[in-house]
């Protein structure tokens, strides 16, 4: 069963409620929160005290993705604040063991989320600690950027070693996901799959959720 994770950053950020209702209308299964702190990533967007916010809104699953330099600094708050899954970005954590042990300890599922010139091999010695990937299918910073057709490749290898090792690892994809790209993503091995503009700016956000889950089910072309 494909999971669809709409990406908030997209949604307009006055009425970040409405977002909310929209995705539970639309039947998404995780609330996508894109952290970034003009630092790891040029740009900067929200942080702990809107997610706070945000949990108070909605039962669905908060799926917070940190493009932040040093996550271990607030990872605490990000997991008080209700994030139901953190990723962490490989590139900006040198003790991703640890990092990865603090997120389960506290209670959220822990990921590992890696841009798309980060070989997926890096992982092998962290998949057994691991309770998601996030393949960035776009360099992180933005919505609304094509989508980097190598990651479908990555996403294959990345497949046969959680296979080999007979881990249970979900696969999430990020960036450029939408009409053209859901069905390959899934076929490559994605199981979750964000998606920012291709559901907010479009005129109906709960049509869109709807025609995306169908698209990347294979039920629709
Ligand atoms: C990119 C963010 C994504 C982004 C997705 O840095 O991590 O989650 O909001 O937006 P789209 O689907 O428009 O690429
Ligand atoms: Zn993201």
């Amino acid at each position: 069963m494909i999971k669809l994770a709409p990406s908030i950053l997209s949604a307009d950020l006055a009425h970040l409620a409405l977002a909310l209702e929209q995705c539970e209308e639309g039947g998404a299964d995780l609330v996508h929160f894109d952290v970034m702190d003009g630092h790891f990533v040029p740009n900067l967007t929200f942080g702990i005290p809107v997610l706070a916010a945000l949990r108070k809104r909605t039962q669905l699953p908060l799926d917070v993705h940190l493009m932040v330099e040093a996550p271990d600094r607030l990872l605490g708050s990000y997991l008080d604040a209700g994030a139901d899954r953190v990723a962490v970005h490989w590139e900006v954590t040198p003790h991703l063991d640890s990092t990865l042990r603090r997120i389960r300890e506290g209670g959220a599922r822990a990921g590992v989320a890696v841009n798309p010139a980060t070989p997926v091999e890096y992982l092998q010695d962290v998949l057994a600690h691991l309770d998601f990937v996030v393949m960035m299918s776009v360099n992180p910073g933005f919505s609304g950027q094509s989508f980097l057709p190598h990651v479908l490749d990555k996403t294959r290898r990345l497949r046969e070693m959680i296979g080999a090792q007979g881990a249970e690892v979900e696969i999430e994809m990020d960036g450029g996901l939408g009409r053209g790209t859901i069905r390959s993503a899934v076929e490559a091995g994605v199981e979750t799959c964000v998606a920012g503009s291709a559901v907010f700016a479009t005129p109906d956000p709960v049509l869109a959720m709807t025609s995306l889950r169908r698209l990347a089910s294979g039920e629709i072309e």
